[in-house]
């Protein structure tokens, strides 16, 4: 029987390509579940899942719950602000305090990047990182690819442009790793105080001109600017970014073909992209939202069968 190669996910970097492949295969029979008019299967009835999350969220924190109840898993929610963190108990206290509950699975968004790696180290479950900081968020891109192929049938040759704030994104990171495993063509497109320095030595190419980007994608990831990570100003104003990276209906229609338009959210319509575009038939944004529930079902799906 096919398996991860991993006992969690705590990033793409830690994934290869078949073990990309297995996952959207589990997808594949996943959505179809989620798309049934009885959504749940009795899978994971003895597996006991913890969210645990210390950085807000809408979509990752619904998907994986929703992800988790669809398969039967028992689970237990805990946001850091209403915690005893603020007492001072530390980060391994208070995830072993939750596991001899006996938890099996822990899901964790946190501010700082390798939290999950370190976590992984020190505690007995499997953990999924849900974003840490600056550094990887794995089902965000896996859930990504799954909709370029569903959207494109393939992912593999397609060229796709990642636009906006790389420096601070981890959904850039983990995208750039998910897509060039898979064989595609990446370019990544922002002002360059947003690209991070040697990013090429990643197998990308840098691209400042976005008219040109769009030119040649057939994918453009659109990200927001995140202002919550910066200490510092990266461009001059809101407005000049807007007219230089910002991607509009009018800039759309001057292109020679039809590209597909996807953004993680929480989409600032009107900066990066305008509510036009963002609710055109060019956009996948809300595909991407609900793969994201089949993409995160077989993540869990095919980690608990390693703990089982
Ligand atoms: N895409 C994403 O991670 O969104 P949330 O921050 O709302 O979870």
């Amino acid at each position: 029987m096919s398996e991860l190669s991993v006992n969690h996910l705590l990033g793409i970097k830690y994934l290869n390509k078949k073990d990309i492949d297995l996952i959207f295969e589990t997808a594949d029979h996943f959505k179809e579940v989620i798309n049934r008019s009885i959504k749940k299967v009795p899978t994971l009835r003895d597996i006991t899942i913890a969210n645990i999350f210390f950085e807000n969220s809408t979509r990752t924190k619904l998907s994986f719950e929703l992800a988790e109840k669809r398969l039967s898993a028992d689970v237990i929610n805990f946001s850091a602000g209403q915690s005893s963190l603020k007492k001072g108990e530390t980060l391994i206290d208070t995830v072993n305090n939750i596991l001899s509950m006996k938890v099996d699975m822990v899901v964790m968004r946190h501010p700082n990047p390798g939290a999950g790696i370190f976590l992984s180290k020190h505690v007995s479950a499997a953990i999924v990182n849900a974003g840490d900081g600056a550094h990887e968020h794995p089902t965000q891109a896996l859930l990504d690819s799954y909709s370029i192929r569903e959207k494109l049938s393939e992912v593999a040759g397609k060229n796709v442009v990642i636009v906006g704030d790389i420096l601070h994104s981890r959904v850039a990171l983990s995208n750039i790793f998910a897509l060039k495993l898979q064989g595609a063509n990446v370019k990544v497109c922002g002002p360059k105080t947003l690209i991070p320095k040697h990013i090429e030595s990643l197998g990308v190419e840098v691209e400042t001109n976005l008219i040109k980007a769009l030119e040649w994608c057939d994918v453009a990831n659109m990200l927001r600017v995140q202002n919550e990570r910066m200490d510092i100003s990266y461009f001059p104003t809101t407005r000049e970014y807007t007219q230089q990276f910002g991607v509009t209906k009018s800039i759309l229609q001057k292109l020679d073909k039809e590209i597909v338009i996807m953004h993680p959210g929480p989409i600032n319509r009107g900066v990066e992209i305008t509510s036009d575009v963002a609710d055109s038939g060019q956009s996948i944004i809300l595909n991407q939202v609900e793969n994201g529930v089949a993409i995160r079902m077989a993540v869990i799906y095919l980690l608990a069968s390693k703990i089982k």
